[in-house]
């Protein structure tokens, strides 16, 4: 089977990396893809919201499935755009994506399905928002309702601060996405993420992993997109991951189902796990990036196989198997990172991929010969072990491997878990 790949991150070279082992798949296309995915897959020029243009590469090239990374084209209705052609497509559609493009409408949702979440007020006006605040207590959390490039969300101290933020998000700082303001209670706990394929109807639970969201050793500092993964995520028990298919993943399904928007892809769902139990923070319609790359690593079931199934709402036909192993990914990111990075360093692979680990290309490009960062995120760093302790020093010794003077990452990923590694040996 031909397959097209979009999609140009560390997540889509790892999905590109794991579908060209499929003994199914024939031809990898990718568009735009990256010098890591131009290994496995040929580079093609296509601009996903372009959908005339996507459809019509599909039918020239008779590709038999579509795999959609990021959620910007599954918020724009992509996948519809292929499903109305009959191109079996990874994701979900337009209607179904809003789980990830509109946080007022996962809120409604998780109240009409009785879901386990924060308690919220959507709000369209300042004046509201400000009003509104006075049934929560500090911290406040605030989230622009739209897609804000994962900066849409903030936890203010007090309520000065919160009345700021409000104004800030209300007077355009995250455009479109900021005209409704969802307010919620602040939730304490621990975060995990959950991972599960649905075609609709049948769910096949896809693995659990737990991510650094800030840039610096600690979790202190700026967020980011992630400076680093590991999976399973083993505060996620057997038990938890129970409630959390029951509670969660099962109610939000049947309810998408129900109300004529069936869910079809990935639901990566964000916890937290309170003294309660589980609680959902956000669901988003696409693989985490980088924790998809650590899912990667230890899947051992053909992807190829498991999404064209998903595509085609044969899910119940298959299951995914994961190794029994650890897999962490350490982001390797140029300096300046969440601001403004250093493009264009250079960078000097050696033999990191040696003894397993599995270097993939997040924001890199080839210049005059040279392979040279090109984004904020720019590697991450992959190896597997029997546990995190393990699995961490395997990765670290494939980023010691690594010459990119520009660069920095974050020596500590895994430290919680690996602490209670520590507990658990004594
Ligand atoms: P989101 O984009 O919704 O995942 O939010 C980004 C981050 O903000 C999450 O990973 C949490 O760390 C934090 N956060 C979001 N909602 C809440 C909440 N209700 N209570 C506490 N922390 C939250
Ligand atoms: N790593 C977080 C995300 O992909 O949203």
């Amino acid at each position: 089977m031909n397959i097209l790949l979009l999609g140009s991150g560390g997540r889509e070279h790892a999905l590109s990396w794991k579908l060209a082992q499929s003994p199914s798949c024939t031809k990898l296309f990718a568009a735009p893809g990256n010098p890591g995915i131009a290994e496995d897959a040929e580079l093609v020029s296509l601009d996903a919201a372009d959908h005339d243009a996507v459809v019509q590469f599909c039918k020239d090239r008779e590709i038999g499935l579509v795999v959609i990374g990021p959620e910007a084209p599954l918020v724009d209705g992509l996948a519809d755009s292929l499903r109305n052609s009959d191109i079996p497509v990874f994701g979900p559609s337009k209607s179904a994506a809003q789980l990830e493009g509109s946080k007022g409408f996962t809120k409604d949702l998780c109240e009409l399905a009785g879901i386990p979440t924060a308690g919220y007020v959507r709000t369209t006006s300042l004046d509201d928002a400000r009003a509104a605040l006075d049934r929560f207590s500090a911290p406040y959390v605030l989230k622009a309702d739209g897609l804000a490039a994962g900066k849409g969300v903030v936890i203010a101290e007090n309520r000065q601060d919160a009345e700021e933020a409000l104004a800030d998000m209300f007077g355009g700082r995250f455009g479109e996405a900021g005209a409704e303001v969802v307010i919620e209670e602040f939730l304490q706990g621990e975060e995990a993420s959950f991972f599960a394929l649905s075609d609709g109807v049948n769910i096949v639970p896809f693995g659990t992993a737990q991510d650094h969201k800030r840039v610096g050793e600690g979790d202190t500092g700026p967020n980011t997109g992630g400076m680093g993964a590991y999976s399973p995520a083993p505060v996620l028990t057997p038990e938890l991951q129970a409630r959390v298919m029951k509670e969660i993943i099962e109610p939000t399904v049947a309810t998408m189902r129900a109300e004529g928007m069936p869910y079809s892809g990935v639901l990566y769902a964000g916890l937290m796990l309170t003294s309660k139990g589980p609680e959902l923070i956000e669901y988003n319609c696409r693989f985490g990036d980088p924790e998809c790359q650590v899912l990667m690593m230890r899947l051992d079931s053909d992807l190829v196989e498991v999404l064209h199934a998903c595509a085609e709402g044969r899910l119940g036909d298959v299951g995914a198997e994961f190794l029994d192993e650890t897999a962490m990914t350490v982001v390797m990111a140029a300096k300046g990172y969440p601001g403004t990075p250093e493009e264009g360093g250079a960078i000097d692979l050696g033999h990191a991929d040696a003894n397993g680990a599995k270097v993939f290309h997040a924001g890199t490009a080839i210049k005059d010969g040279q392979l040279v960062a090109n984004g904020g995120r720019v590697l991450n760093v992959t190896a597997t072990g029997a546990n995190v302790t393990q699995a961490q020093a395997n990765a670290f010794r494939a980023v010691d491997a690594i010459n990119f003077p520009s660069g920095f990452y974050r020596r500590d990923i895994g430290w919680r878990e690996i602490a209670r590694e520590k507990e658990g040996a004594l």
